[in-house]
């Protein structure tokens, strides 16, 4: 089966090594492990796992930072949908980078890049931005650090921007870069320009010239490629990036978690018995047959889709090899695996759900205001 993976389709058994040669993109080593462990004092799970597992010039902006210049994060959010724990992982580790680095955050929200691609109305698009703000607003971000860019909203500030770049992107790039043809509409040809501005906009707004960090999943990439040659024609620094790979589907491990299909991920907004339910009856088990021919030959955890989320939910090292050790030689049956899985995450949920319930007063802070 063919990959394919840019922002608008990721499908088959994706291979990260080959990504990282087709893309020009570095893999995170344990060089630079241990020169972000000097900094922040541990190495978070996700890097040692290499769930970020690829860089573009981090080591220039570390070189920056350890000069006593400061970075900005950014990232963002296409709000056509619930949030799964695939967004929820993600933004979890920005948050410990925002943490960690002591840095500001600017989150887009891209309600025209969605209005333009998927076949909801604009008003629909409205209500998942209000719905998706909440999401993250619930992950904890500091309110006093983090700016929420909402495409439409500020145009104001954006559009003007925007032209500069898009003034610098031929058709035939975004072309090749996305696989369009003639007959995408013309809105989405000038998307790109509109997710370039964040990386230049707080500089702008500030007067300043620091480096900009984008923590992002894979499929983002060839969106900044373009940016990054742009926007250094334009004066502005090129941006760092680091790369994520996919939350697999419940599934299986091929393709990536997506909301539009309720069996393949969890929402951020299921209840305990839905987990439960969904892992269950989906996830998809590396186990044998029958108990007899798993207690004698063991699971397969490079397969088995609760031992593989359990990389995202399960940060002590020691618990997840011990659970990796007991699946592999059939200690472990798929079915326990699956429920410490279930705890875990009903635990994360329930805490989200708690916060998420908080978080609509709190938009408004949220909210960048010039
Ligand atoms: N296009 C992204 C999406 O569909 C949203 C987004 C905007 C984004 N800016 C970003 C994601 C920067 C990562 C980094 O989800």
């Amino acid at each position: 089966m063919k990959t394919r993976v840019n922002p608008y389709e990721v499908e088959g058994k994706i291979d990260y090594d080959r990504l990282i040669t087709e893309f020009g993109i570095k893999k995170i080593d344990k060089k630079l492990l241990t020169r972000i462990k000097k900094i922040t004092g541990e190495v978070h799970p996700y890097l040692k796992r290499e769930i970020f597992f690829a860089h573009r010039d981090l080591e220039k902006l570390l070189d920056a930072y350890e000069a006593g210049q400061k970075f900005f994060l950014y990232t963002g959010c296409g709000p056509s949908g619930p949030i799964h724990l695939g967004h929820y992982s993600i933004w979890n580790f920005v948050k410990w980078l925002q943490d960690k680095f002591n840095v500001e955050l600017w989150f887009q929200f891209t309600d025209d890049e969605k209005f333009l691609y998927k076949n909801k109305t604009y008003e629909e698009i409205q209500q998942w931005t209000h719905e998706n703000m909440l999401d993250v607003i619930a992950i904890g971000f500091n309110p006093k650090k983090t700016h929420f860019l909402i495409d439409t909203k500020h145009a104001g500030i954006m559009y003007p921007e925007a032209i500069k770049v898009a003034k610098k992107i031929t058709f035939s790039t975004i072309k090749a870069a996305f696989g369009f043809t003639d007959s995408n509409n013309i809105g989405s040809i000038f998307y790109t320009s509109m997710q370039t501005v964040p990386i230049f906009l707080p500089n702008i707004l500030n007067k300043k010239s620091e480096y900009c960090l984008i923590p992002l999943a894979i499929d983002q990439d060839p969106h900044f490629r373009i940016s990054r040659d742009v926007v250094e024609k334009l004066g502005h620094k090129k941006p760092a990036i680091l790369h994520s790979k996919f939350m697999s589907p419940l599934t299986g491990i091929k393709g990536k978690s997506s909301s539009s299909d309720s069996s393949k991920t969890i929402l951020m907004t299921d209840n305990a018995k839905t987990v439960k339910k969904k892992i269950n009856k989906y996830a998809f088990s590396g186990g044998r047959d029958t108990i007899k021919e798993h207690r004698k030959k063991g699971g397969n955890v490079e397969v088995d889709v609760a031992c593989q989320w359990l990389k995202y939910f399960e940060h002590d090292d020691e618990k997840l090899v011990d659970i990796y050790n007991k699946y592999s030689k059939g200690e472990l049956l798929s079915g326990e695996v699956k429920t410490i899985l279930i705890n875990k995450i009903n635990t994360i949920l329930s805490e989200h759900q708690k916060q998420r319930e908080n978080a609509d007063k709190q938009i408004d802070k949220f909210l960048f205001k010039n």
